[in-house]
């Protein structure tokens, strides 16, 4: 697929496989995967897993991502996980603000922010996640929550930290649920966060900012979907836990 900015196709496990579960799973995307050079592949285990998958894709095309990050550097902070460790793993980028966090740990878009900028200062790539629910959309709301969300997940981070930063939009009704959104709706809300990407960052950073889309992707949704020209890959979860409907996903866009 021609595309203006690089797909980054990213796995989101949630709180799923065992270590040798994870083991598995990275070691069959190895091989399923080793020839794919024009995608960014990433997967995103359970914090137990982290260090075995690190192990297993040494010298591979896949790179580690994790689920979530204290905004907090070091110290008294029982239970939390500091960017620092995660860099230790040779963990790359790391998922903020999943709407799950955002519904069941009450985070903020402000909390949000202040891991972003602990995540850019240890050299992590966040991936920040935004989007409406479904009684939102319903109620005319989608673009705002959209906008409010995006603008305050990124407040005062610097242009060149938004360039480096990767955006997943993820309705909320759409995830989990099999209704995807129609390529369509996500090339809607992407063009839409893009110019509010100009708006803060500038045009030049706007264009090269990657938005996936999140919620349902499937093999046989994603080409359809990353086809879209402001769509810039997925972050995929239930479809992540297989080796082969992530493979196929990946597959499919190429
Ligand atoms: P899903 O989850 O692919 O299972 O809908 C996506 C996500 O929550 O990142």
């Amino acid at each position: 697929m021609d595309k203006e900015r690089r797909l980054i196709i990213a796995g989101n496990w949630k709180m799923n496989k065992t270590v040798a579960e994870s083991a598995d799973l990275v070691n069959g995307l190895k091989r399923e995967l080793s020839g794919v050079k024009e995608v960014d592949i990433v997967v995103c285990p359970p914090f137990t897993a982290l260090s075995e998958v690190s192990k297993a894709i040494i010298d591979s095309n896949i790179r580690l991502g994790a689920q979530n990050m204290s905004e907090q550097n070091y110290g008294a902070f029982t239970g939390e996980i500091a960017a620092g460790m995660l860099r230790d793993l040779a963990v790359r980028y790391v998922i903020l603000g999943h709407s799950e966090r955002r519904q069941y740990q009450k985070e903020s878009d402000a909390l949000i922010a202040k891991k972003a900028l602990a995540a850019h200062a240890a050299s992590l790539k966040p991936i920040v996640c935004v989007g409406e629910t479904l009684s939102e959309r319903e109620a005319g709301q989608m673009k705002a929550v959209v906008e409010t969300q995006t603008r305050g997940s990124l407040a005062g981070l610097t242009a060149q930290q938004i360039e480096e930063t990767v955006i997943a939009y993820e309705p909320v009704w759409a995830i989990g649920t099999g209704k995807t959104a129609t390529s369509a709706q996500a090339q809607e809300v992407h063009a839409f966060i893009r110019q509010i990407l100009g708006q803060i960052a500038g045009e030049a950073v706007a264009r090269k900012v990657r938005i996936q889309y999140g919620g349902s992707v499937k093999p046989a949704n994603a080409r359809e979907l990353m086809g879209q020209p402001d769509v810039d890959g997925a972050l995929v979860g239930g479809a992540s836990l297989e080796e082969r409907s992530f493979a196929d996903i990946i597959k499919n866009t190429i």
